[in-house]
């Protein structure tokens, strides 16, 4: 069994409850930090190696030690609980059956940058949720761990939880913060990033669900000990959300020293592919990251053993490689169809796109359209090499990520499923029949 280190008590009955957790070692990691000074705890996430996992697996530590500290400036904590990228569901898990481990995390951050107000932002399709994260909350509070002077320590923290109403880019961090201050959630240029100028222009350091969890058992283990954790510059434990064509979809923390394969095809994982089909290829990090065909998910292109790392999922690039992102990990057997599997994708882009900027605002709603055109049958071997095009003047030329996340999934599947574009093209009345079989790998 692997170790773990966020979900070691997540079976745990009424684990939920601030009686339960805290019987079971809960708020001891905060009870440390609040002897500790600031610096000190700083020091210790620092030489944990965490990296953010929201997708961008920025040093967390680093982060951190940018936010600015002007004087008489607040400064704000905002948890990026606004998970919508598809395949993902590893946050919802932790605020769902461990609330009370999120809201220590968050008061050992708030204590470490000075923070005296959180923001909790969650996505409005998680609905039940809230309720969970405030009664948790008010128990924390009652219980001496939010609230003015928290233990005796002249620390002041409020916790505030703030529904978003469904909309996909309002997990990017700016956009996120436009929305908490009211307005339409636009992304904002950066630089400035929010650690110098964030929520009502004051220093903010925007931080996902999982990261601000992992803070607990970092100071409950010590920096040194976690970054043991893991391998390379990949430290710690990572939670997956599983999904796809596999035996057993769901939410896994796993250590990151394990390969591909064997999060794959053990049963202590994804238990293989459903229904005894082979394996056609993966979206390891969620839909903004490159599919990677077969061939190339359990061993690089240099023939090394594929690992469940960020170096190991991005080795090659973009040519052979992929990313970790998220760690939505969506698995596709034999039988899928990569076109329609892009036009989804190509699709979804298309909606949340907010629409600031023409590359993304035009360019998903085209590649979308030439994409229905292609998976209808009705599309031109032409039409291939524009979707290529399109996807190229897309990535790079916008204000956020969202532009690059819908480019990428284009370029990859054309780079290495280019023939099943083709075979649409060239069969446009058995275009609806999907089983390609595995005559590609
Ligand atoms: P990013 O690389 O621009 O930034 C990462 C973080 O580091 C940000 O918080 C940024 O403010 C900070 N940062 C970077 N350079 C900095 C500097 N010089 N000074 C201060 N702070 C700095 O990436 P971003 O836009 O935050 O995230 C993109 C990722 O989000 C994608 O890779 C995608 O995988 C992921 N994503 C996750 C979703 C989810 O539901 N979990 C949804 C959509 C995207
Ligand atoms: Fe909006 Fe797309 Fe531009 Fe991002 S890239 S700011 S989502 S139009």
């Amino acid at each position: 069994m692997g170790r773990k280190l966020l979900l070691d008590k997540a079976h745990i009955e009424n684990i939920r409850y601030y009686d339960v957790y805290r019987a079971n070692g809960g708020y001891e990691s905060a009870e440390k930090a609040l002897k500790m000074t600031p610096e000190l705890v700083l020091d210790e996430v620092k030489k944990s190696g965490l990296r953010g996992r929201g997708g961008a697996g920025f040093p967390t530590g680093m982060k951190w030690s940018f936010i600015a500290k002007p004087e008489g400036v607040p400064r704000y904590l905002v948890c990026n609980a606004d998970e919508s990228e598809p395949g993902t569901f590893k946050d919802r898990y932790l605020m769902e059956f461990l609330p009370h481990l999120l809201i220590e995390g968050l008061l050992i951050s708030s204590y470490t940058l000075g923070a005296n107000s959180c923001y909790i932002y969650i996505r409005g399709e998680y609905a039940w949720i809230p309720d969970i994260l405030e009664e948790a909350i008010a128990d924390a509070k009652k219980n001496g761990w939010l609230g003015k002077n928290i233990q005796g320590t002249g620390f002041d923290l409020e916790i505030y939880v703030q529904r978003g109403a469904g909309a996909y880019i309002c997990g990017e961090e700016t956009a996120l913060i436009e929305s908490l201050e009211g307005k339409r959630g636009n992304p904002r240029i950066k630089p400035p990033f929010p650690a110098i100028k964030g929520l009502w222009d004051c220093p903010t350091v925007v931080n996902n669900v999982e990261t601000l969890a992992a803070i607990v058992p970092i100071l409950r283990i010590g920096g040194e000990e976690y970054a043991k954790y893991g391998t390379g510059k990949s430290t710690g434990t990572k939670l997956i959300s599983a999904c796809g064509n596999i035996n057993k979809p769901g939410v896994y923390e796993i250590e990151m020293n394990i390969s591909v394969e064997e999060f794959i095809y053990s049963e202590e994982y994804c238990g293989g592919i459903a229904n005894g089909k082979r394996l056609k290829a993966c979206i390891p990090g969620g839909s903004s990251v490159p599919i990677v065909p077969a061939n190339l998910l359990l061993k690089t292109a240099k023939g090394e053993t594929r690992m469940m790392t960020y170096e190991s999922l991005s080795d090659g690039g973009f040519a052979t490689g992929t990313m970790m992102g998220s760690g939505g990990f969506i698995v596709l057997d034999e039988d899928q169809c990569i076109v329609k599997n892009t036009l989804t994708f190509a699709r979804f882009y298309h909606h949340e796109s907010c629409g600031q900027c023409s590359p993304c605002r035009e360019g998903t709603g085209w590649m979308e359209r030439v994409l229905k055109n292609i998976e209808k049958g009705k599309g031109k071997m032409s039409d291939i090499d524009l979707l290529w095009d399109i996807q190229r003047k897309i990535e790079g030329n916008t204000i956020c990520p969202l532009g690059d996340a819908a480019a990428w999934p284009v370029a990859a599947a054309i780079r290495h499923f280019r023939d099943e574009f083709e075979w649409h093209v060239l069969n446009p009345e058995e275009s609806q029949v999907r089983n390609f079989g595995l005559a590609h790998y």
